[in-house]
């Protein structure tokens, strides 16, 4: 592959469950449900295509200010999906990660994604990072304490701190930085989705709702990345 079309990491902002739900005249939880099978499809697809690294939105610090109802669905669903569609992936020798604010999530989901990340920690196909209670401005902020930490502590000088020391103070320390960011449902923003990563990454956005994503889709997207000349600001 050339350097251009390199493609190692691609991370998703999942988006639309709930209007794809009202569409039909069902309860927004439906449109969770439907979402969280079309994760499995698409990992399965990220696999087969020889993708290294799949970076989810699953769930955003921002997302817990939604009505209590939605939340305590969404954690349903987060635990079924831990405790079996994640250990599919597992039979599957995925590597499982996640990133996000986890102190905010129950204990016992907070528990089955420890056992998870241990069980697949040598695992290294495909690593599927599942952001949960995910925020990036949390992310930084959290990064910047633990620098100021140190240096008070005398462990590193002011002059140590530079862009390798910043990135490997994130949850996404050892992952690269995503290629191409896909995000569904129409929305062109980033609400809060890895700022610092995705600093020279290559944006794709698809009016197609999460729970109407497919393995089609992802290949449409990933072709028209295939045709873009990423510069890195040179000529
Ligand atoms: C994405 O779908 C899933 C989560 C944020 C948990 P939404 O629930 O945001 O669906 P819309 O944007 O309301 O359609
Ligand atoms: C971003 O979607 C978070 C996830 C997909 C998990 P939102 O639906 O929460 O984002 P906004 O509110 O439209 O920006
Ligand atoms: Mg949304």
């Amino acid at each position: 592959m050339t350097e251009k079309s390199e493609l190692k990491h691609i991370a998703i902002i999942m988006d639309g469950n709930g209007r794809w739900a009202t569409k039909r005249g069902l309860p927004r939880s439906l449109g969770h449900k439907k979402g969280a099978e079309v994760v499995k499809e698409i990992t399965k697809a990220a696999a087969e295509k020889g993708i290294k690294f799949l970076t989810l939105y699953a769930f955003s610090t921002e997302n817990w200010q939604r009505s209590e109802e939605e939340v305590s669905y969404l954690m349903t669903l987060l635990r079924q999906y831990l405790k079996s569609d994640l250990q599919e992936l597992k039979e599957n020798k995925v590597r499982i990660r996640f990133i996000g604010e986890r102190y905010m999530l129950d204990q016992d989901i907070q528990q089955l994604m420890t056992d998870l990340e241990r069980q697949t920690a040598s695992y290294d196909k495909l690593t599927v990072c599942i952001a949960l209670s995910y925020g990036s401005r949390h992310e930084i902020v959290a990064a910047a304490k633990k620098i100021a930490t140190q240096v008070k502590n005398g462990d590193i000088s002011p002059e140590d701190i530079d862009i390798n020391l910043f990135s490997d103070m994130l949850y996404t320390k050892d992952i690269p930085d995503p290629d191409l960011l896909i995000r569904t449902s129409g929305e062109q923003r980033l609400s809060n989705y890895l700022l610092w990563q995705l600093a020279y990454s290559e944006l794709a956005f698809t009016d197609v709702l999460w729970p109407d994503f497919s393995a089609q889709e992802l290949q449409r997207l990933i072709d028209n990345y295939q045709t873009r000349e990423r510069r890195y600001g040179k000529v």
